[in-house]
């Protein structure tokens, strides 16, 4: 067997990229305040800053638009989405939103049942994070000690920590805790995913206590892909039915379609079966995203994602998936760059703690690596480490992230292995000059989500 699979697809259309001067790429970084998220994206070569909304459709998708019914309510296309995924699910009641943290917005303050409750999770994503505490709540993360040690293997990185989840769960009183999320897979901690036993596990302990279980489900078919590769019992099972058993051990699925949805904007709300709770979610989507059988899509875009569900569920197309991010991640691995071990899902994530080990947390070393691979390269990359974490609100210190991540995030079918190898080399002449990297410091700092608006000065 070849040791990397070929796309399951051919493409019959296509978007030209252009290439700059190391010269125009100086200028535009510095205009950029040192931070690519204030690039532009024509400015890019190849741009790998999120896999979110930045996939390809299929002609089935596109074919799909066509028929898209605009109806403000009762859109024919909202019946064929919720047909779609009750399918999928296994569950009751279905509500679209626009994308993610739209359905974070309506879910997570309802299940708060004063101020100050906590929910749990093995990483919360930023945007669930900023939801909950919005909502005046507290967000903890407990995910197993390994995650934190990019060089040790373990199958299920992204897995809850049993033990302190209980304990957790013990000394707060069940009453304090609003729900338990399961990000699948582990974005945070580098797609990282986690197991059906670890799910089931959450679920006794979430029944036991009598606290609902969330599924942040953004990534739940790579998450379901990586369980029939790697967990006993499941290597015989379609991805549906591991889906399926998932499912099971949540209450409520909340999903950002960007990613595995395969469109370019939408979002998920599914309920098993509480017809309460669900009566909740109804009302409050009316101010917050739209009247309940659109929530913030339009008809066409409804369409493309019922397709694109099902297609994402589609075992060539997630072997050819993972096995793309593995192709880069590999690449790297045999020049000595150092990942987080096993690659992830969606995207490899550089280790830049261990290639500057001489920038200090403070003068952001992932950043900095960013900063010279879009040099290099006219690649763009996104810092997960302490630039993004932000400040401590009490004492104004900058927070040390435990890991300083340049995360290299493959959109789905988008590019091809030649992209990728490209990349590949540049991160490894990166590397090799890793030495001369110098950090940053601050021009600007917005008081909030700064990474996204920052402007950084080299030092
Ligand atoms: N949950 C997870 C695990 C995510 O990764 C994201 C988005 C969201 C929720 C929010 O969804 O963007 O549709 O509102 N992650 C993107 C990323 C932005 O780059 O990782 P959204």
């Amino acid at each position: 067997m070849n040791k990397y699979i070929a796309p399951p697809f051919r493409i019959k259309m296509i978007e030209s990229i252009k290439m700059t001067t190391l010269e125009e790429r100086k200028l535009k970084l510095k205009e950029a305040g040192y931070n690519p998220f204030s690039l532009r994206s024509e400015d890019v070569y190849i741009d790998l800053l999120t896999d979110s909304g930045t996939g390809a459709m299929s002609q089935n998708q596109w074919a799909a638009l066509m028929v898209g019914d605009e109806a403000y309510a009762g859109s024919k296309s909202f019946f064929k989405l919720e047909e779609v995924v009750k399918k999928i699910t296994g569950y009751q009641f279905v509500i679209p939103a626009h994308q993610g943290r739209g359905a974070e917005q309506v879910v997570l303050p309802l299940l708060m049942k004063e101020k100050g409750m906590y929910y749990i999770s093995n990483t919360h994503f930023d945007t669930t994070r900023a939801h909950v505490e919005i909502a005046g709540g507290r967000a903890v993360d407990i995910v197993i000690d390994e995650c934190f040690d990019t060089e040790q293997n373990h199958p299920f990185k992204g897995n809850f920590d049993l033990e302190r989840l209980e304990k957790f769960i013990k000394e707060k009183g069940p009453s304090q805790i609003a729900g338990i999320i399961m990000t699948i897979t582990n974005n945070s901690a580098g797609g990282q995913p986690v197991s059906m036993e670890n799910m089931r596990e959450v679920k006794k302990i979430a029944d036991k206590y009598k606290i609902k279980t969330l599924i942040d489900g953004a990534r739940y078919a790579e998450n379901a892909y990586f369980i029939k590769q790697r967990e006993k019992g499941y290597e015989n099972k379609t991805i549906s039915e591991i889906v399926k058993e998932v499912l099971s051990y949540a209450d409520i699925f909340l999903m950002s379609a960007k990613k595995d949805g395969l469109v370019n904007i939408g979002g998920l709300i599914a309920i098993k079966d509480d017809f309460d709770f669900y009566q909740k979610c109804r009302t409050y989507i009316v101010p917050w995203e739209g009247f309940p059988t659109y929530g913030g899509l339009a008809g066409r875009d409804m369409e493309a994602l019922a397709v694109g569900l099902e297609e994402a569920l589609e075992e060539t197309y997630l072997q050819h998936r993972i096995d793309q991010v593995r192709f880069l991640g590999e690449k790297l691995l045999e020049a000595g760059v150092p990942i987080q071990y096993p690659i992830g899902g969606h995207a490899v994530f550089v280790d830049c703690k261990k290639i500057c080990p001489h920038i200090p947390y403070f003068e952001f070393p992932a950043q900095a690596v960013c900063n010279e691979l879009y040099l290099e390269a006219g690649v763009r990359a996104v810092e997960i480490g302490s630039f993004l974490l932000g400040r401590n609100p009490d004492t104004g210190e900058n927070l040390e992230s435990p890991l300083e991540f340049m995360r290299l995030t493959i959109p789905r079918r988008t590019y091809t292995n030649e992209h990728l190898a490209y990349v590949a080399e540049a991160v490894i002449n990166v590397y090799k000059r890793r030495e001369t990297i110098k950090g940053f410091d601050f021009e600007y700092e917005p008081p909030v989500l700064r990474h996204f608006t920052a402007r950084l000065k080299p030092l």
